[in-house]
């Protein structure tokens, strides 16, 4: 479906006809491959206008409530850089043990509340599905800042965008998907965004830790290219991303499984001699021990890289459902 124009009829810069205007972001599945593009393009336009201006007025007087139930470094603070540097403000809650939810408040009327002082919530949650409910509540956009071992679409997109400015291009990739395939819901919404291109999946995981196989079957209704693997060796080779997760101590229930999977892989400068030269290695991070330091140098380690993107794509997305993209 192509862009619509511009509304005459509204000041310069709002567009409100604009297909993302009001609109919740809870699934990398609600996006095609022209929105991906669209997104891209905003991304890369408040690139431009990051490094020649800096801070700019475009979402001014509006306000973004930041409602964050789980621990939260990257996701929390570049929504809050990217809401000011279009010039609105913040509502941060980044520790929900001082505010109403230990009296017992539903997390349905949290939004509700929040939604009377802010044009739009980014929620981050530890259950599956909360980002749902919350937009069921609400009138206002939300935006799912990681839901339990569910979605965290904001991170897929910032991921592809990574891959693309990165490397040019998605179509013709292989992707490794390598660590904690099970509780990472970053690699769910990213194998489930690469659906939209022709790209190859490869999943390194311990036994304990595979993609679920309901995402596996999935992909595989949409002829997706996957395979799995419990050793990196295999598919290294022909890898032209391997996106590296954390495993994850906190979803495990008990922990004598997280001691016999923890450290079960390290990305370092002895392994990667046998990757190809033109490639990169993601992290959505925070990494533990699955990246050395010593690999840090190495100008195919986009993980810090990555989190900048993540800055553009999150003022893209603001953009979009505030009807000002
Ligand atoms: N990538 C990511 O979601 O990081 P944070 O947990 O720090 O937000």
């Amino acid at each position: 479906m192509p862009t619509p124009a511009p509304n005459p009829h509204l000041p310069f810069g709002d567009q409100r006809g604009a297909p993302w205007y009001g609109k919740d972001i809870l699934s990398v599945r609600q996006f095609n491959r022209e929105d991906l593009e669209y997104i891209f393009a905003v991304s890369h336009e408040m690139r431009t206008m990051v490094e020649r201006v800096g801070t700019f007025d475009l979402l001014k007087g509006k306000i973004l409530a930041n409602l964050f139930y789980e621990p939260s470094t990257r996701t929390s603070s570049s929504f809050t850089a990217a809401m000011e540097r279009l010039g609105g403000s913040v509502i941060p809650i980044n520790e929900v043990k001082y505010s109403s939810v230990t009296k017992g408040e539903t997390l349905a009327d949290t939004v509700r509340t929040l939604e009377c002082y802010a044009d739009v919530v980014v929620l981050r949650h530890p259950e599956t599905g909360s980002a749902a409910i919350a937009a069921k509540a609400a009138r206002k956009p939300v935006i799912n800042a990681g839901d339990g071992t569910g979605e965290h679409p904001t991170q897929a997109l910032l991921d592809a965008l990574t891959i693309r400015e990165e490397l040019g291009h998605l179509d013709g990739l292989t992707i490794t998907m390598l660590g904690d395939l099970k509780y990472g819901r970053t690699v769910h919404s990213l194998a489930r965004l690469s659906s939209l291109y022709k790209v190859k999946l490869n999943y390194v995981s311990p036994d304990l830790l595979r993609m679920p196989a309901e995402i596996i079957s999935e992909l595989k209704a949409s002829k997706m290219e996957q395979t799995e693997h419990s050793s990196l060796d295999p598919v290294l080779a022909e890898t032209d991303v391997l996106y590296v997760t954390r495993v994850q101590k906190e979803r495990f229930e008990n922990e004598a499984d997280y001691e016999k999977v923890k450290g079960a892989y390290v990305i370092d400068k002895a392994t990667m001699k046998s990757a190809k030269q033109r490639m990169i290695v993601m992290h959505p991070l925070p990494r533990v021990t699955e990246i050395s330091m010593d690999f840090d140098e190495d100008p195919r380690a986009a993980y810090f890289r990555q989190m900048e993107y993540g800055l553009y794509v999150r003022m893209a997305l603001l953009a979009m459902v505030l009807g000002k993209a």
